[in-house]
């Protein structure tokens, strides 16, 4: 199984005020991201999940341990553009990433900043608008667009880099559901159809049911690590550490409570339905 990033040992510390301990965001993180998966990252607030992304296009470096993206430790300054073209980055606030007041220009301003000519720009432009499914807007105003349709042209910005991994920090926070679904689905297809990694952080448990792999942050260590199925049964930790269940595995829970024999890992409206039914079938 290719990898395209590894974390040994990863550790990160803010700078300090004077005469105060450095506060470590990340304390030893070790993880391994297979090409071409679809990884959630979930943790209450503060529990390092910002910082891990940053180390990850080495906005950030590791005060300790090391970051290898597609082998390449981020830490060597002469691969530094080569990692932050390898790992793009979306943000919460999609205001805050719209440089350029037409949608193609906006797109265009990165792979222009890398002096990429000026044909393959407009390919670039052209399938990265293609795949967030926004090719109609090319030469709309982006701040007259929804907040979904903005992520999804600041995704194209990243896209049009022809990352091979995409990291999304709370990329879907500020938006309505409508916003939240548009924006899902998009990087799922991504996922899907380019083989592009994604790695999505978010507080919606919702948007974790089709990942590949959840992986769970608390105080600047990762403490689960599984497929979603295995990581929402185990609902009082999660609990414990300030953390929802997806509706579904609540209800089941309820129900289990109730003294009503369903399974926990059953995380779509369908499955839930089906082993309702055969509880009820049982009685
Ligand atoms: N620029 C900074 N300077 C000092 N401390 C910081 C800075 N950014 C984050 N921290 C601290 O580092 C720890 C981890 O923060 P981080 O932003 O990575 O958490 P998070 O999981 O992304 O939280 P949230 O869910 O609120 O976005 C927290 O204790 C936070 O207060
Ligand atoms: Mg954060």
């Amino acid at each position: 199984m290719a990898e395209i990033i590894r974390t040994e040992n990863l550790q990160y510390a803010y700078p300090a005020e004077e005469g105060e301990e450095p506060l470590y965001a990340l304390r030893g993180v070790d993880t391994a991201i297979e090409k071409g998966s679809f990884v959630v990252v979930l943790g209450h607030n503060g529990s390092g999940k910002s910082t891990f992304a940053k180390t990850l296009n080495a906005v950030l470096l590791p005060a300790g341990g090391r970051v290898y993206v597609e082998g390449m430790d981020t830490l060597d300054e002469n691969l530094l553009l080569a990692v932050r073209r390898t790992v793009g980055m979306v943000f919460q606030n999609p205001d805050n990433q719209i440089v350029a007041n037409v949608v193609e220009e906006d797109v265009a301003f990165a792979p222009e900043n890398l002096g990429i000519p000026p044909e393959e720009i407009r390919r670039r432009v052209d399938d990265a608008l293609a795949a967030v499914g926004m090719s109609e807007f090319v030469t709309h105003a982006p701040h007259l667009l929804s907040g979904g349709q903005k992520q999804r042209i600041a995704i194209a910005g990243v896209i049009a880099m022809e990352p091979e991994c995409i990291v999304l920090d709370e990329a879907t926070a500020m938006l309505d559901p409508v916003g939240r679904a548009e924006v899902l689905s998009t990087v799922h297809r991504l996922n899907r159809e380019k083989g592009i990694t994604v790695i999505l952080i978010t507080h919606h448990m919702n948007e974790a049911e089709e990942a590949d792999r959840v992986l769970v942050m608390d105080d600047g260590k990762v403490v689960m690590d599984g497929p979603p199925q295995a990581v929402f049964t185990r609902v009082e930790e999660l609990r414990s550490m300030g953390l929802t269940v997806p509706d579904t595995v609540d209800l089941m829970d309820r129900l289990r409570h109730h003294g009503v024999d369903v399974p926990l890992d059953t995380l779509s409206v369908e499955e839930c339905a089906d082993a309702i039914a055969a509880a009820l079938q049982q009685n």
